[in-house]
């Protein structure tokens, strides 16, 4: 076990001080082939990243997918489907986390006591007992953990942090976010492993995190105080019929979730042939009886500076996107984001600010390309790069990650309990 002051080696991970540009290859092992693992973190890193970043393991519970996973990427670096294993053989100068949300905690915790840095993806957690354990191995190693919250790198929510630093609306009072997943991006949580809570900690987690790392960010706060309502309104149980997954569906024909994973040849190299390994099935069908998560939600927060965000999540929508408003004392930060719907909204995010007594004020966006709305390559730029960013741009810290990640446990406990859940409760200070 790495100690803290022990003769650990320097971090590669960026830290908050000004930027060095990264010269020479540093040494990543990956944890988790599938599909985010392989694409954004493993062969466009390899891709982009080539001149800075060497793959030196690649690690999976899945022999099957392990073995897919390497020969996407391109590399020629050793499989394990043991962490420990790896993280022995190998010394990677850093381990980037890309499981099953309910390992990230075990796989960051074995890495960091290996004196091994971490890139996560979100959640960091899963529930309050995992929270406590990274927190603390982080503490008595020393070395660090990043949590991967891209969406922070979108330039038009970098703008929205902008106008809020500089003033726009004055202090803000209260904040109204709802968030929508449509029949397709929504119902696709339902078929995979996020449909079980032990799994994904419920959509207040592995999805809403995002969100609510946003708002900590751009408001400058944390959360306090968290009521909120789930139901299942539409998958799981509450379907007309159901199977197993979509390939030997007897409904095929009258069911409007009906996903054919044989067009997708990526999918199926991935996930179908792996298959025989693990019995996952990547097409589960939306309707299974076991689904245990909610499909609708709907909460408000109290942060540490004052402010109540009155927040929704739901998952049967015929359109994707959001709509967002921050209300403060000299007006309203007003945003509204298309990302899929059955009609040209024109622009795919708007922002205005609306002055009380005043003017409504078209904001101008910096336009994002690639995945994420732009923030999957600013992301990486930084990790894997170290370039320049002003100081509210720097890497999320496990204390964001656990901030993000407590607001949507806070919301499931809350919604089960019927009773509003402290952040202390769970984190007690
Ligand atoms: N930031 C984003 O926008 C974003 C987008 C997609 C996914 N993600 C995150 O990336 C992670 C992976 O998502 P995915 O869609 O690739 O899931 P996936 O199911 O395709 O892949 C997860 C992989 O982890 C493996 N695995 C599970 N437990 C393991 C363990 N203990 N040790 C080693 N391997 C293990 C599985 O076999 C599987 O291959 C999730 O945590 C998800 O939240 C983030």
């Amino acid at each position: 076990m790495a100690a803290a002051g022990a003769a650990a080696a320097a971090s590669v991970i960026p830290g908050p001080a000004g930027a060095e540009p990264v010269r020479g290859r540093r040494r990543y092992a990956l944890v988790g082939t599938g599909i985010r693992g392989t694409t954004m973190w493993g062969r466009d890193v390899v891709q982009r990243y080539g001149d800075v970043v060497e793959f030196v393991g690649l690690c999976d519970v899945n022999p099957l997918r392990v073995e897919v996973g390497k020969r996407k990427l391109g590399v020629s670096c050793p499989t394990f489907t043991r962490l420990d294993e790896m993280l022995s053989a190998v010394k990677p100068d850093a381990l980037i986390v890309t499981t099953v949300d309910t390992t990230h905690a075990e796989c960051i915790v074995q890495a960091l006591e290996r004196g091994v840095d971490v890139i996560t993806e979100k959640p960091m957690i899963i529930n309050d007992a995992q929270c406590r354990t990274v927190l603390d191995a982080e503490k008595r190693t020393g070395r660090r953990v990043i949590v991967t919250f891209n969406y922070r790198y979108a330039p038009k929510h970098q703008k929205i942090k902008e106008l809020l630093l500089g003033g726009e609306i004055g202090d803000v009072s209260s904040v109204d976010f709802s968030w929508y997943l449509d029949t397709q991006h929504g119902a696709d949580y339902f078929r995979r492993w996020h449909r079980l809570r032990e799994k994904g900690g419920s959509l207040w987690v592995h999805k809403a995190s995002h969100h609510f790392d946003l708002i900590n960010w751009w408001l400058g706060a944390e959360p306090e105080v968290v009521t909120a309502t789930n139901s299942l309104r539409h998958y799981g149980r509450k379907g007309p019929f159901r199977s197993t997954n979509c390939r030997p569906c007897p409904h095929k024909a009258q069911c409007p979730f009906f996903w054919d994973i044989n067009t997708k040849p990526e999918l199926v190299e991935l996930y179908v042939g792996p298959e025989k390994a693990d019995g996952y099935l990547r097409d589960g069908c939306v309707f299974r009886e076991d689904v245990n998560i909610p499909d609708t939600m709907n909460a408000v927060v109290r942060y540490s500076n004052g402010v109540n965000m009155s927040y929704s999540l739901n998952t049967f929508m015929p359109l994707e996107g959001y709509h967002l408003a921050f209300n403060g004392t000299k007006g309203r930060l007003e945003v509204r984001d298309y990302e899929r719907q059955p009609w040209d909204p024109g622009e795919e995010t708007e922002i205005h600010v609306v002055r009380n007594f005043g003017k409504r004020v078209k904001i101008d966006i910096p336009k994002g390309e690639g995945g994420h709305g732009g923030g999957d390559d600013r992301l990486r730029d930084l990790i894997f790069r170290n370039v320049s960013v002003p100081e509210h741009m720097r890497l999320p810290d496990s204390r964001a990650g656990a901030m993000a990640c407590l607001t949507g446990i806070a919301a499931l406990k809350s919604g089960d309990e019927g009773r509003p859940v402290r952040i202390k409760e769970l984190l007690p200070a």
